[in-house]
Formats: structure tokens, sequence, C-alpha cells
């Protein structure tokens, strides 16, 4: 696998990075919607990852109450130095008005709350999971800052900021003299391509390298979900449409649209022609999109895990890879231009 420079670092992680949100069980509680599972499925999942070459581990303290770190940080015990751990703060931690957010308070016990579960003494990449509009960004930055110096922290990121908030933010990190993130972690497949317009430009121009999640639509583009059907047994759009939370059901009928299915029916087309799986196709499409430095991919499972390694490795025909970026182009893909208003 090849390994890339992480934005304006000298960070090297690899094109694939192994997203765990699918890693442990909340606890008291079985698989969750996002489809907790045996540690055993993650401890081979980590092992194939590493031996295949990658290097960059995703998690976040939110992840099934905790529990992915705490997996996360077993199996990666022994060689945690050749991995570059990757989690995130922000998502509520507690009941109280400071167990959330990216505020001092907050981001200085979720810090400890992490190393604690993951078994160290430091995050290689400490990631913002959500901007916090009731932070100032300079207190948000000076306390990313000051993990950086304590050793705590080697890099730090964000993920979901729009382009304007990654440009509050390295400008805040910029004029205190501190530490500027190096990466940023948003959403991006063949069903979610807003980022081109303008956050993929700014993240360029302000040295942020990107990990982008979700490549497979949560699994649509794997060719799982088709027209007319309810989503078959085991499958994550059937375990978020039968959750008890209105926001787990309406993500699952936000994804398994007409015009995405539409998309996953052409993948699956493009996948038939060159012998490959659907997944392979999408991934293969998403690694070799400009601005992309890393693809987070979610196995369930091994042989899922493997597919993805396989699809990163894919070239796409240049006509292949025409014709899907054709068939699932957004509506507007570039900022509108104010002096050309009226056309
Ligand atoms: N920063 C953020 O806000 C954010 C948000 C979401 C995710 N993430 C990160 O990104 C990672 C990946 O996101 P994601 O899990 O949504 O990614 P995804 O690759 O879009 O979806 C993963 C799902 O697709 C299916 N799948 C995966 N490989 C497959 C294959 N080869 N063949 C058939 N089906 C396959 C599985 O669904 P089934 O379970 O149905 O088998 C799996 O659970 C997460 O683990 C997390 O680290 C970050």
């Amino acid at each position: 696998m090849r390994h890339t420079q992480l934005g304006r670092s000298g960070l090297k992680v690899s094109t694939a990075c192994l997203g765990t949100m699918n890693f442990g069980m909340r606890p008291g509680m079985g698989p969750s919607s996002s489809g907790g599972f045996d540690e055993t499925e993650a401890a081979r999942i980590v092992d194939a990852f590493l031996e295949a070459g990658g290097n960059v581990i995703d998690t976040a303290d939110a992840y099934n109450g905790g529990e992915s770190e705490r997996v996360v940080g077993r199996a990666v015990r022994g060689r945690r130095d050749s991995v570059v751990l990757a989690t995130k703060a922000f998502l509520p931690q507690g009941p109280g008005p400071n167990d959330r957010g990216l505020s001092r308070a907050h981001l200085t016990r979720a810090l400890e709350g992490s190393l604690r579960r993951l078994g160290t003494d430091h995050v290689d990449l400490y990631q913002c999971h959500q901007w916090d509009d009731s932070t100032p960004i300079e207190e948000t930055m000076a306390t990313l800052d000051g993990f950086v110096r304590s050793g705590k922290v080697r890099y730090i990121g964000c993920s979901n900021f729009t382009a304007a908030q990654i440009v509050e933010s390295q400008w805040a990190a910029e004029r205190a003299g501190g530490t500027p993130f190096v990466s940023l972690q948003p959403q991006y497949s063949l069903l979610a391509r807003s980022i081109e317009a303008e956050i993929l430009p700014v993240c360029r121009r302000h040295g942020l390298g990107t990990l982008v999640w979700s490549p497979l639509g949560g699994g649509v583009l794997a060719g799982r979900y088709r027209r007319g059907e309810a989503p078959g047994p085991g499958t994550r759009m059937a375990r978020l449409r039968a959750s008890p939370m209105p926001m787990a059901r309406a993500w699952a009928d936000g994804l398994l649209n007409e015009p995405n299915l539409v998309v996953a029916e052409h993948v699956a087309e493009a996948a038939a022609g060159l012998g490959a799986t659907p997944a392979a196709v999408a991934l293969a499409w998403v690694r070799r999109r400009p601005g992309v430095t890393s693809v987070v991919v979610g196995p369930r499972t091994l042989d899922q895990l493997r597919d993805n390694l396989a699809g990163l490795d894919l070239d796409l025909p240049p006509e292949v890879a025409a014709r899907l970026d054709e068939v699932s182009r957004p509506a507007r893909t570039a900022p509108v231009d104010g002096t050309r208003a009226g056309e």
C-alpha cells in the first residue's frame, strides 16, 4: 500500500485508513445500528489491515460508547508505534453542559478519556468531530496546541467542517502562532460530492490532507440494495431502519433514495464489466479523486476489508471513471461566479 504525506505535515499515512465505527458493542446492548460486532473479528481486521501495509486507524470517543476505542487499543497493543492512531472528540460523553463540544473544559477531559480507553500515552491525530458554534475557535485551537506541546497529541485535524470554518480555524492558529490542522475528515463518495465545490480547494490552499468517510455510502454503493425492495436482513440499512432513533431512520431513508440507487446500479454495471465487485469499483473511483489523501473504509467483516483493499488498488479504465463521474455529478460543483450573475 502507498503512503502519502498528510496535508502540510511530515506524517505519512496509507491510502486506506481503517474506520472502526463498527467496532465494539455499546455496553449492555447488542450490536448497535452501526453494526457492533465481536472483538475477535475486529482483531482479525486490524491484523489484515496492518499486514497489507495500512497504518492509519480511525476511531472516536463516541463510537459505541467508547467501546471502539477500547477494542482498537487492545488490537494495537505491542505494535503501537507502527500505527497512526486517530480519534475524535465533540459528541456528548455525559449529560452535563460541559460533557460535549470543543471547549477547553470538555476537550481536556475527552482527551484523557480517549488515552485511557486506547491504552496509550499519545494520540497521533486528534480530530474535532464537528464544529462547535458555542466555543470561540481561538479557545479550541489554543487547547489543541497545548495538547501538541504536552506531547499527548502529535497532529490535529477536524471533521465535517465547512470551508469557512476551516479557514477560521487556520487563521486563529496562525494569529496565535499555534498548531494548525493538517487534516479534514469529510464525507465523500459517488453519492456525496458536495466537498468538491469549496471544501477540497480550501483544504489544498490551507494545508489540510483529507481522510474521506463513508466512501461506500454506508454500503449503498456495494450493490446490496435495490429499488423497490426492502433492505435485506443483517444489512446496515435494515439495522438503521429498525432503530428506535428517528435520526437513524432518517439517515437510512436519505441514503436509500431513488437517485442514489440509480448511481449504485451504474456502479454495479461497471463492476460486472470489469469482473470486480461494486464496492471495489466505488472505492477505486473515490481513491483517485483529486484532493483525497486516504479513504476511510468501514468493513464489518474480514472479507469486506479484503474486497475494500482490492478496490483501492484497482485502476478504473478512464471511460468507466468518466461515466461514473457523469452519472453522479451534483447539480453544481463550483461556487456561484458573482461576475456572471444573471446567466
Ligand atoms: N467523521 C465522521 O463524522 C464520520 C462519520 C461516519 C463514518 N466515519 C468513519 O468512516 C468509517 C467508514 O464509514 P462507513 O462505515 O460509513 O463506510 P462505508 O464504506 O461507506 O460503509 C461501510 C458499510 O458498507 C458495507 N460494506 C463495506 N465493505 C463492503 C464490501 N466489500 N462489500 C459489501 N458491503 C460492504 C458494510 O455494510 P453492512 O454492515 O451492511 O455489511 C459496512 O458496514 C467509519 O468506520 C468511521 O471511522 C466518520
